[in-house]
């Protein structure tokens, strides 16, 4: 049997028996680490945000660099951020994101190169206030990505080329880059990373992927790019889950409906939130607030030992169904590194307190931690 590498191995080694010398020498081993022991069935990453990656937040950056072997920045390379203005790139944070990375040898995961949130109105407008030509929106494209892309050629791994473009039904968001450009936009921005860094990975990244309808989508969407004979890696599937959202068997449908597609699936943007959800239980829509009500509240000083016990085991449920996949799932990916970071807190109602991540707001372990590394350790091939 296995022994479970998260106990402290500790060796007394005697070695006045031993060597004859009269000192009694301790060896430790080092506790098992979410990065150590998923070592040989995929990436575990997590989201950063400015503290962490420009050297503020040194509680975090000591879990960061002990527990994760992959990062993505959470904000810095959205396009309102990196390209703010026509002609002018703003590369500072993203610079500073990639330094770290390297500096620490992580996986490093471009976020997102299209996307129709936090996106400059500039890029689709003309100095008129209208939408510009079909033509022009593909050359901002292009210059974009490949500007971003080429920027990074060699440092950074894989890209959340498309971010969120299709809807829970199946159908195409309309967005700006839809409307003005049509459903070509998404293989084109494909082809233009790939062109930009022949190398680096590419992938299509989006949330509600349980669903039925945005699955079916999804499947056609990247079958039609592959059609075309461009290059596609993977499906992010974001996890922003919820008690009882999604059904777990649903989940686990579209994992495989992807695979099958022969690209790798990446569970992306992990987070599991114990709140109540005051609009029915699916999505990670920014734009879909809703406003503060106290009800909506439960836990502001603390989870009962009982909703921690289930939030738990609800975790646990997804970690087994990502072993059991390991052969397919190239990434796990949580969406920051302890509770008091993540989104959830302001999402989709303000100033609520969630528990969503693997580390507390002390930036202790949770239960969850232990666990995890203790099954990855019965699931081996
Ligand atoms: O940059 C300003 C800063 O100048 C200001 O001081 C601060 C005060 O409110 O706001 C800052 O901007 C916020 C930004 O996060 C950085 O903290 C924005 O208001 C806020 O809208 C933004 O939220 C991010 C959201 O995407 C929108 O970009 C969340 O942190 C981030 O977790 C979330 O991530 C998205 C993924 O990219 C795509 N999938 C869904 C996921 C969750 O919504």
């Amino acid at each position: 049997m296995k022994t479970i590498k998260n106990t402290i191995l500790a060796m007394a080694l005697v070695c006045f028996a031993l060597s004859g010398c009269s000192k009694t020498t301790v060896e430790t081993e080092a506790p098992a680490t979410l990065k150590s022991a998923l070592a040989d069935k995929f990436y575990i990453g997590t989201a950063l945000n400015q503290a962490q990656f420009t050297g503020v937040d040194t509680a975090s950056i000591r879990l960061i660099k002990e527990q994760f072997s992959a990062i993505v920045p959470e904000n810095c390379m959205k396009s309102e951020v990196i390209h703010p203005e026509e002609g002018r790139f703003d590369f500072t944070q993203a610079d500073r994101f990639v330094d770290f990375g390297e500096a620490n040898n992580l996986f490093i995961t471009g976020h997102c190169l299209i996307w129709h949130s936090q996106t400059p109105q500039w890029l689709f407008v003309d100095e008129q206030g209208k939408d510009v030509s079909r033509e022009v929106l593909i050359e901002r494209m292009k210059n974009h990505i490949t500007a971003v892309v080429s920027r990074y050629k060699g440092k950074i791994k894989g890209w959340d080329v498309v971010n969120e473009a299709i809807l829970d039904d199946g159908s195409y968001r309309e967005s700006k880059f839809y409307t003005i450009i049509g459903e070509e936009f998404i293989p084109l921005a494909f082809q233009f990373a790939h062109e930009a860094d022949p190398d680096v990975e590419l992938y299509y990244n989006d949330y509600s992927m349980a669903n039925e309808g945005k699955r079916n989508g999804v499947v056609a969407m990247v079958k039609s790019i592959q059609e075309k004979g461009i290059r596609i890696d993977g499906i992010g599937m974001q996890g922003h889950i919820g008690m009882q959202y999604p059904a777990i068997e649903e989940f686990e449908k579209s994992l495989t409906a992807f695979a099958a597609l022969g690209v790798n699936v990446m569970i992306t943007e992990l987070d599991l939130t114990v709140l109540p959800s005051p609009q029915g239980d699916v999505g990670a829509d920014v734009a879909q607030t809703v406003k503060y009500q106290q009800e909506m509240n439960p836990y502001p000083d603390g989870l009962p030992k009982e909703v921690e016990a289930a939030w738990t085991a609800r975790f646990n449920e997804f970690f087994k169904l990502f072993f059991k996949y390991q052969d397919k799932i190239t990434r796990v990916t949580l969406w920051g590194v302890s509770d008091g970071d993540s989104w959830k807190n302001d999402w989709p109602v303000f100033g609520r307190t969630d528990y969503a991540l693997l580390f507390d707001r002390n930036y202790q372990p949770k239960p969850i931690v232990n666990l995890i590394i203790s099954e990855s350790e019965l699931t081996g091939f």
